[in-house]
């Protein structure tokens, strides 16, 4: 592997090497407030949650996607392109558009958030969508929602510019305390797994970004699978949609909400962290931490989505149900990494749901999670598959519930049935979110609930 002594990337259209002793986990925002001494950017929680350290990556294509940076690190960031708020002024050093817009509207009091938003609003002038979901990821304590939304809805669209960005180059980074590797192509992602068992895997960093930014981890060995070619692909068939694990959530989503099929995966997505978050964070890390309360894996379970796993020994093919294993335990062998994902798509006409239930809506970690694929013939459910997060020590099928279903009538009666085997079957735990008696309860008025929505469609 061609070992790059020095981690670079383009800060605010200007080219920027560190210095070789730079440690490659040193989070973008420590590095941006501590030795660029750029410090538009703010640090409020240091986890992901606040946007007051939004910065923009500028994609190759000219796409803009808001990051946070407390959670980025600079190893993830060779050989990008980040903006950040001190790079919105012109030539003559005056405010950009969105900034003005924002102060005109009085979208601004302590400024605390600020920077964070306008950085948002900066990324929203290309990428568009819903300002709801745009602002998602950003609080702002004091001034009110009212004049920042009058500002998005004033802030004149752009068409994106493609930026020039240099192919991804395997690299080495060899820091006084840590090695950070970022190979390209699957064989150098596997023999550098096999050759470093311990060493921490690296995607997007939404969960192990914590490690980094607020409890000041230094992990010796670190592999990164952000650049591996194999990781990034995206296939879609008529029958389904391959998915590589390091694709993340921001094109996954695109594809979902126009693949037919997959619009319920889409509007649970859209859900998933904040658009920050979804920047960076993977189908393939969320099957990583094998998490109760990984909000794509019920929906993967009830699609019948299967993984791709490679190791030393090739690769191997098994259901996402059979990879996850218990409470944050996956099939993962010594040596092996998540290749890709397959998606199988829905029927035509069969009935998708992925349901999130938090205490807010956006932002927010789920108490109870239910994803339901039926198939409905004749006024019979022919086919049901039904699985549920937060609900037990980790995501699973509702086989009990699936077997009240598959068979019966089309009717509420039948839904009814299904929910009360739900809730016998399903062992959920009491905590700050939900007592187990209400996620329980929860549960199956989920499943009720898709009676009166799916039973009002003209389709069944
Ligand atoms: C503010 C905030 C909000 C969030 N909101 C949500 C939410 O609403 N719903 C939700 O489900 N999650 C949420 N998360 C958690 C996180 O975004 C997801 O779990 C995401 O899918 C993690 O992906 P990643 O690429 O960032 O993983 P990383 O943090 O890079 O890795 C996570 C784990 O997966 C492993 N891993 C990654 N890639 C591979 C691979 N190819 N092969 C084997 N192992 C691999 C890593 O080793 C690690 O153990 C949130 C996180 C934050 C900080
Ligand atoms: S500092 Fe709060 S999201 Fe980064
Ligand atoms: S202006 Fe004070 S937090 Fe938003």
């Amino acid at each position: 592997m061609v070992m790059r002594a020095s981690i670079s990337f383009t800060l605010n259209g200007q080219a920027k090497t560190l210095p070789a002793d730079a440690t490659p986990t040193t989070t973008l925002l420590d590095w941006l407030r501590n030795d660029a001494h750029l410090c538009g950017t703010k640090e409020g929680c240091a986890e992901g949650d606040c946007g007051a350290c939004t910065v923009v990556l500028e994609e190759p294509d000219g796409a803009r996607a808001a990051v946070n940076a407390c959670l980025l690190t600079l190893g993830q960031l060779d050989g990008r392109s980040v903006r950040t708020v001190e790079g919105l002024k012109d030539a003559h050093g005056h405010a950009h558009p969105v900034q003005e817009t924002l102060a005109e509207c009085n979208g601004t009091q302590c400024g605390f958030c600020t920077p964070g938003i306008i950085m948002t609003a900066w990324a929203h002038q290309v990428e568009r969508g819903e300002v709801h979901e745009a602002l998602a990821g950003n609080l702002c304590r004091c001034t009110g929602y009212r004049p920042i939304l009058d500002a998005f809805s004033r802030i004149e669209p752009l068409a994106p510019t493609p930026v020039e960005t240099p192919s991804p180059m395997a690299a080495r980074f060899e820091a006084p305390s840590q090695t950070f590797y970022r190979p390209v192509t699957l064989a150098e992602l596997v023999a550098l797994r096999t050759a470093h068992p311990t060493a921490m895997l690296l995607a997007g960093g939404t969960d192990l970004g914590l490690r980094f930014s607020e409890h000041r981890d230094t992990p010796p060995e670190v592999i990164c699978t952000l650049d591996v070619a194999e990781l990034g692909v995206i296939e879609v068939l008529p029958e389904g949609m391959l998915i590589g694990a390091a694709v993340p959530y921001r094109k996954l989503l695109l594809l979902c909400e126009t693949e037919p099929g997959f619009l319920g995966f889409a509007e649970l997505l859209r859900r998933l962290g904040s658009r920050q978050i979804r920047t960076m964070g993977t189908l393939g890390g969320n099957l990583g931490t094998a998490s109760p309360i990984g909000d794509a894996l019920p929906p993967l379970l009830a699609l019948g989505a299967s993984v791709r796993l490679a190791g030393p020994d090739g690769t191997r093919e098994m259901l996402a149900e059979d990879f996850l294993v218990d409470y944050r335990r996956n099939a993962l062998l010594p040596g092996e990494i998540i290749r890709d994902i397959w998606l199988p798509r829905p029927a035509e006409g069969a009935l998708f749901s992925c349901d999130k239930l938090s205490r807010r809506h956006d932002q927010d970690i789920t108490a109870a999670g239910l994803s339901v694929l039926l198939a409905v013939t004749d006024g019979r459910i022919t086919t049901a598959r039904i699985a549920h997060g937060g609900l037990g020590p980790k995501c699973a099928r509702a086989v009990a519930a699936e077997t009240a279903l598959e068979g019966a009538p089309f009717t509420q009666s039948s839904f009814d049935a299904a929910a009360q085997a739900l809730m016998g079957e399903i062992t959920p735990l009491g905590d700050l979110r939900a007592t187990a008696e209400y996620r329980k309860l929860a549960a199956g008025n989920l499943l009720k609930r898709l009676w009166f929505r799916w039973s009002a469609q003209e389709a069944v």
